[in-house]
C-alpha cells in the first residue's frame, strides 16, 4: 500500500498532521492538496481542541516547489492554504526542524505558534532566486518580529538559528528530543490554559521597526548587494507595505510583486542557475548502471600551487590523502602552504585548533611512489609538461592498485596523449580544479576518448564529499571554461593597447556584473602564467601579431602581477591603483605593433569581451565539447565569476537575443575583419531558423539534430 503523504493522526484532543514527502518535504502540489483536505476536515470536527503541523524525515518544509516557478503562478493556491490553516478555529502548533527555508518558513507563519528543535536553521532566501517571499511571508513576518528584523532576513537571504528566531520573536519555543511530541504537549498546555487560535493576520506591525529611515538603510544595502538587481528592492516594498496596508490587502500585493518578479530576466536566470547546478551529473550517453567506485584514500603527485590545494580539499572532506613530490624542498614547501592555509583559517576563526591538527594528521607527504600505491584516486598536478605528465603517468601506471582512477590537473594539454602512457588508459581522467583549488567551487571532469563510465561516474560523484561542483567536458584545448576565456581575454588586452586603460576595461566589466575584472584576474594568477600558455600553445593561436601582447609587453618589463606588486595596475597589499607607468608600456607597445587608438565606450568593452566568450561557447555546444548549454553556464559561474544573476554565457545568449548577438559579432567582424570574429556555425545556423537554443538541444537530445 502506498503510505499518503498527509496523515492525521489524534493524540486525546490534539490532532497532528504529519506530512511525509521525501526527500525535504517540498511544498508541491501533492503536499498542497493533502494538507487542504486534512484541514477541511479538521475544521469541522467539534472534538478537535488544536492542531500540530509536523513533517518526517530530515526536515520540516524545505520550500516551495521551484520546479513550479517557469509555470502559471501558484500563489492564489499557496495563500488559499495558509490562509485556512490559519483560520482554523483552534490553536495550531508548528513544529519545525532541520532547514526550513522560504515556502517552508511561510507555512510556520500561517500557523498560530511555533516550536523548534534547537539546531533548526531558517531562512527566507528568495532573493536569490531573483523573487520574493510569495505565500504571505511579507506580509506576517513583519507582523510578528518587525519590519527592521524581517529586511534582515529577505535583503540577506542568509539563514538564521533558533537563537535568533527566539531573539526575534517568530518562534515561541525551542525543545528538546522530538519536536512533534514537544509541539503536542506545547498544545496540549495551550488548550489547558485556555489560549485559543493567536492569528499572525490580527497582529500589528510595531511603527517603530518600520520608520523610512530603516527601509532607507535597507535600500542601501540592496544596492551594495545587488548591483544590477531589483529582488531585493522589490522585497523591500512588499515588506515595508505590512506596516501600511490592512492585512488581505498586503496579500494581494505581495501576489502582484511577486509575479512580476518572476517574469524578470533576473528570477528567470537565478532558478535556471539553480538547476543547471543540480544537472550536471546527469551524464546521458553512459549507461546507467554504471557504478562509481569507492574512494577512501588519495594520493597527489606535485606538492605546488595546485597539489596542496587539492590536499585540503580531501583532507577537509576527512579522507586520508598522501602528497607525493620530486625533492625533499619541494614537499616541505608544499607542506608549509597547506599548514599557513589552515593556520590563517584559524586566525579568522573559521577552524579551531583542533580542526586544523586533525586535518593536517589526513595529509601525509611522500616522496616514494611507494608510498602511493594503494590510493583510490591519483590526482597529477606537477608542470605544465606534457614530456613531464606522461613520465609520471608512466609510474603511476606501475604503481597504482587495480581500479585506480588515473586523474591529472592539467589545464591546456592533450589528456589522450598522457592517457596514451599508460597500459589501462580507461581509468584516466581529467580533474580540472581552479585556483584556489579549496576554495574555487568548480571542477571540470574531463573524459578522453577512452574513460570508462564508471571512471567518470567516480569522477562525478568524488566532487559530492570535496565540495565541488563538476561539470563534463571532452577533450580539447582550454576544455569549457579556459577555451572561452581566449578570446575574452584577447579582446581586453587588445583594448588596453588601442588606448583604453586597464580600469576603465575592469571597470566597465564589473559593473556588468563579472565578479572581477579580466586583467585584475591576469594580476591576480600572474602574468607570467598566462605568457608561459602562449608561449609552448604559440601554433594554437591565430597569426595576429597583437595576440596577447599587453601580457607579453608588462611580462618583459619584469611585471608578474600581484605577486611582485606590479603588472596592469600596481598594488600596495591587495589595493588595485592605476600605474603611469604600465600604461607607458601599454601604449609603447601598441605604437610599436602599430594599433589604432580610439575611444572605448562601457559597452563596447563588455560587449567586445562577453561576445567572443559566447560564441566560443556554441562551438563547445556543437561540438559536445560540453553536454549542455547549462554546463556551460555553470563552469562560467561557478568558475568564472560571470554574473550568476545573468544565468551564465549560453541563457545570457537567449535572453539578449541570439539574433542581436549574432548582429554584434558581424558589427566588430565587419571592423575588425574574420580572423577572430567569425560566428560559430550552430549560432548562425539557429538565427537563419529562427529557432533557440534549447529547442536544439532536445532535438539533440533526441537524436534529431542534424
Ligand atoms: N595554478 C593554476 O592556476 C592552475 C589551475 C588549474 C590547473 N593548473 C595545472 O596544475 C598543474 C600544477 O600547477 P601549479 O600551479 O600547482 O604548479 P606549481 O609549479 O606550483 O607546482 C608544481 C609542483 O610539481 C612538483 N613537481 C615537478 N616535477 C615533479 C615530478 N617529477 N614529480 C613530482 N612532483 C614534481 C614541483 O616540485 C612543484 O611542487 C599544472 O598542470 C597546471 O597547468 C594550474
Amino acid at each position: 500500500m502506498i503510505e499518503p503523504i498527509v496523515t492525521v493522526v489524534r493524540d486525546g484532543d490534539i490532532a497532528v498532521i504529519r506530512v511525509d514527502s521525501p526527500p525535504v518535504n517540498t511544498i508541491n502540489a501533492a503536499v498542497r492538496a493533502g494538507l487542504l483536505d486534512a484541514v477541511g476536515t479538521l475544521a469541522a470536527r467539534a472534538d478537535v481542541k488544536a492542531a500540530v503541523l509536523a513533517c518526517a524525515g530530515g526536515t520540516f518544509f524545505s520550500g516551495a516547489d521551484i520546479g513550479e516557478f517557469a509555470g502559471p503562478p501558484k500563489e492564489e493556491e499557496y495563500r488559499r492554504l495558509f490562509n485556512e490553516i490559519e483560520n482554523l478555529p483552534f490553536p495550531v502548533v508548528a513544529a519545525m526542524h532541520g532547514t526550513v527555508m522560504g515556502g517552508g518558513l511561510e507555512i510556520a507563519l500561517a500557523c498560530h505558534y511555533r516550536v523548534a528543535a534547537p539546531k533548526t536553521r531558517f531562512a527566507l532566501p528568495e532573493v536569490t532566486l531573483g523573487i520574493i517571499p510569495g505565500a504571505g511571508g511579507t506580509q506576517r513576518m513583519p507582523r510578528l518580529i518587525g519590519v527592521a528584523h524581517t529586511l534582515e532576513m529577505v535583503v540577506s537571504g542568509k539563514p538564521v538559528d533558533t537563537r535568533t528566531g527566539l531573539e526575534y520573536g517568530f518562534i515561541d519555543h525551542i525543545c528538546d528530543g522530538d519536536v512533534s511530541a514537544a509541539a503536542t504537549a506545547f498544545a496540549r498546555r495551550l488548550v489547558a490554559d485556555g489560549n485559543g487560535p493567536r492569528r499572525t493576520r490580527d497582529m500589528r506591525v510595531d511603527p517603530a521597526s518600520a520608520t523610512g529611515e530603516i527601509v532607507a538603510r535597507f535600500t542601501v544595502e540592496a544596492d551594495e548587494q545587488y548591483p544590477n538587481r531589483r529582488a531585493a528592492h522589490t522585497a523591500i516594498q512588499a515588506v515595508a507595505a505590512a506596516a501600511r496596508l490592512p492585512f488581505d490587502e498586503g496579500l494581494e500585493y505581495e501576489t502582484a510583486l511577486v509575479n512580476g518578479a518572476k517574469a524578470t530576466t533576473e528570477s528567470k536566470a537565478l532558478v535556471h542557475m539553480f538547476f543547471a547546478e543540480r544537472e550536471t551529473r546527469k551524464v546521458s550517453d553512459i549507461p546507467a548502471d554504471a557504478k562509481p567506485r569507492a574512494i577512501g584514500r588519495a594520493a597527489i603527485v606535485g606538492a605546488g600551487t595546485m597539489g596542496g590545494g587539492i590536499a585540503i580539499c580531501f583532507a577537509n572532506a576527512g579522507m586520508p590523502v598522501t602528497l607525493l613530490d620530486a625533492s625533499r624542498e619541494g614537499l616541505d614547501r608544499g607542506l608549509a602552504a597547506i599548514d599557513k592555509t589552515y593556520e590563517s583559517m584559524v586566525a579568522r576563526g573559521r577552524l579551531t585548533a583542533q580542526a586544523k591538527r586533525e586535518r593536517m594528521a589526513l595529509i601525509t607527504g611522500a616522496l616514494d611512489y611507494a608510498a602511493i600505491a594503494e590510493a583510490d584516486v591519483i590526482i597529477e598536478a606537477v608542470f605544465e609538461n606534457l614530456a613531464l605528465k606522461r613520465e609520471i603517468f608512466g609510474k603511476l601506471d606501475a604503481v597504482a592498485k587495480p581500479g585506480a582512477v588515473l586523474a591529472t590537473n592539467t589545464s591546456t594539454l592533450d589528456i589522450d596523449a598522457i592517457a596514451a602512457a599508460v597500459r589501462r588508459p580507461a581509468d584516466v581522467v581529467g580533474l580540472h580544479f581552479f585556483s584556489p583549488a579549496n576554495v574555487m567551487p568548480l571542477l571540470e571532469v574531463v573524459r578522453t576518448k577512452d574513460t570508462s563510465p564508471e571512471v567518470i561516474r567516480t569522477a562525478l560523484e568524488l566532487a559530492r564529499p570535496l565540495r565541488k561542483t563538476p561539470v563534463l567536458a571532452r577533450v580539447c584545448y582550454g576544455f569549457i571554461g579556459n577555451r572561452m576565456m581566449e578570446g575574452y581575454g584577447r579582446e581586453a588586452q587588445r583594448m588596453v593597447l588601442e588606448g583604453a586603460t586597464p580600469r576603465q576595461v575592469d571597470a566597465a566589466l564589473e559593473k556588468w556584473g563579472m565578479a572581477m575584472g579580466i586583467l585584475a584576474v591576469f594580476d591576480m594568477a600572474g602574468i607570467e602564467v598566462g605568457v608561459n600558455v602562449h608561449k609552448s600553445n604559440a601554433d594554437k593561436y591565430p597569426p595576429d601579431p597583437a595576440y596577447y601582447q599587453a601580457d607579453f609587453a608588462l611580462y618583459e618589463a619584469g611585471r608578474l602581477g600581484q605577486k611582485n606588486g606590479r603588472g596592469y595596475y600596481r598594488y600596495e597589499g591587495r589595493k588595485r591603483l592605476d600605474d603611469p607607468e604600465a600604461i607607458g608600456i601599454l601604449r609603447a607597445r601598441a605604437a610599436h605593433l602599430n594599433v589604432e587608438q580610439g575611444v572605448h565606450s562601457e559597452e563596447e568593452i563588455v560587449e567586445r569581451c562577453v561576445y567572443p566568450l559566447i560564441n566560443e561557447g556554441f562551438r563547445i555546444l556543437e561540438e559536445g565539447v560540453a553536454m549542455r548549454a547549462g554546463d556551460i553556464d555553470v563552469v562560467w559561474t561557478s568558475g568564472y565569476g560571470f554574473p550568476r544573476y545573468r544565468g551564465g554565457p549560453m541563457f545570457h545568449a537567449t535572453a539578449m537575443g541570439l539574433e542581436t548577438l549574432l548582429a554584434g559579432i558581424m558589427k566588430y567582424r565587419e571592423r575588425f575583419g574574420p580572423m577572430h570574429w567569425e560566428p560559430a556555425p550552430l549560432l548562425v545556423r539557429l538565427v537563419r531558423e529562427g529557432r533557440t537554443l534549447a529547442d536544439w538541444e532536445k532535438a539533440r537530445v533526441s537524436g534529431r539534430a542534424e
